[in-house]
């Protein structure tokens, strides 16, 4: 298939933009490097620079090229943020999946993979399905969940055949692709940071969440298990739309995570009690028995200790994560 990835050049549309080329998929990237980077588009890959706020130029584009499927990775995507600008997210991520959704139904595309996220349900027992209950504890969750509403809508109206990828805490490096956000917020890198002697101590974000060493318990999930996912949901769009919870489905808190980190790397990882970080949900399971059940969904490098040493392999090798290469091609 000719498919358009929104966010193609940022650490998970990267990862699944290779995968599809090596499955034989045409890929255009669709991204305005404002977080991607140019460096992580795969070889094989066409660079379109367009922003999603340009409507018309999303419009025009998507006639261009018809393609066969969207996958929409492109947006705002730090919960912490999200709720001291929570209009850059219930705005700016939903106008512009809007404007995608948009182009891609005047131009007659009906496949729609969507990036959405754990943080739409609301505290509840762990692990969690898919029919959890919803409640965002945060506006970039909010926006991911009012996007998994429009598309119900367009798909009972117009004939969008959509799935909607729950991910749980995507991590990991594969083939040369990893994590390199700035600001950097997500845990694993930024205590990958620490052993690499760029900052002094690892900060934890809270102990005192209703959890067994009271920091906060995520499912992480390797980024090339994720990626598979994406290519499965693909290929069964046109049995019909569907909404799946994407991790490991175990749990580990901050402080397991950092003492994996440490077994890793061999450093002492001297770590900072801080405050609570606002929005943040004390805990996020996935079941993720919908997806290997109905897709064969089955994840084969998202033991810890293989994302983490992963994530470790590539952070050594790329310590200033892709600057220095951009640096080079520009
Ligand atoms: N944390 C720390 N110290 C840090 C960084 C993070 O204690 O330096 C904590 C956070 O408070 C949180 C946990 O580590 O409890 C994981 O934080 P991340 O920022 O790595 O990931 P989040 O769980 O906040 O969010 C990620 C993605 C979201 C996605 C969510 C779903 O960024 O897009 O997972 O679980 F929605």
């Amino acid at each position: 298939m000719r498919i358009l990835v929104t966010g193609g050049a940022g650490y998970i549309g990267s990862v699944v933009s290779k995968l599809l080329l090596e499955r034989g998929h045409e890929v255009v990237i669709l991204d305005n490097l404002s977080t991607g980077h140019a460096a992580a588009v795969p070889p094989g890959a066409k660079l379109v620079r367009v922003d999603l706020r340009e409507r018309a130029a999303v419009k025009a584009l998507l006639r261009a090229l018809e393609p066969e499927a969207v996958m929409h990775f492109a947006a705002n995507i730090q919960v912490g943020e999200s709720v001291r600008r929570p209009l850059k997210y219930l705005g700016d991520n939903v106008r512009n999946t809007l404007h995608v959704l948009e182009a891609m139904l005047g131009a007659g595309v009906r496949r729609f993979v969507f990036s959405s996220t754990a943080a739409i349900f609301a505290p509840s027992q762990q692990p969690l399905r898919e029919d959890a209950p919803i409640g965002p504890e945060s506006p970039y969750g909010e926006s991911k969940y009012l996007v998994e509403r429009i598309l119900c809508w367009l798909g009972e109206l117009a004939g969008l055949r959509y799935a909607s990828l729950r991910y749980f805490n995507a991590a990991g490096a594969w083939q040369g692709l990893g994590e390199d956000h700035h600001p950097e917020t997500h845990l694993i890198p930024r205590v990958l940071r620490v052993a690499l002697g760029q900052a002094p101590k690892v900060q934890i974000y809270g102990q005192n969440y209703p959890t067994p060493d009271g920091t906060c318990v995520r499912d992480y999930v390797h980024v090339y298990d994720l990626a598979e996912a994406h290519l499965l949901a693909l290929t069964a769009l046109d049995g019909g739309s569907r909404a799946y919870n994407v991790g490991s489905g175990r749990g580990f808190s901050v402080r397991e995570v950092i003492e994996v980190a440490r077994r890793v790397t061999g450093h002492p990882l001297p770590v900072e009690i801080c405050p609570p970080r606002p929005g943040d949900a004390p805990w996020l399971v996935a079941d993720p028995g919908r997806i290997r059940r109905e897709l064969g969904w089955s994840p084969c490098y998202s033991e810890l200790e293989q994302i983490v040493s992963s994530a470790w392999e590539w952070h050594r090798a790329h310590p200033h994560g892709y600057s220095e290469e951009k640096d080079q091609g520009e």
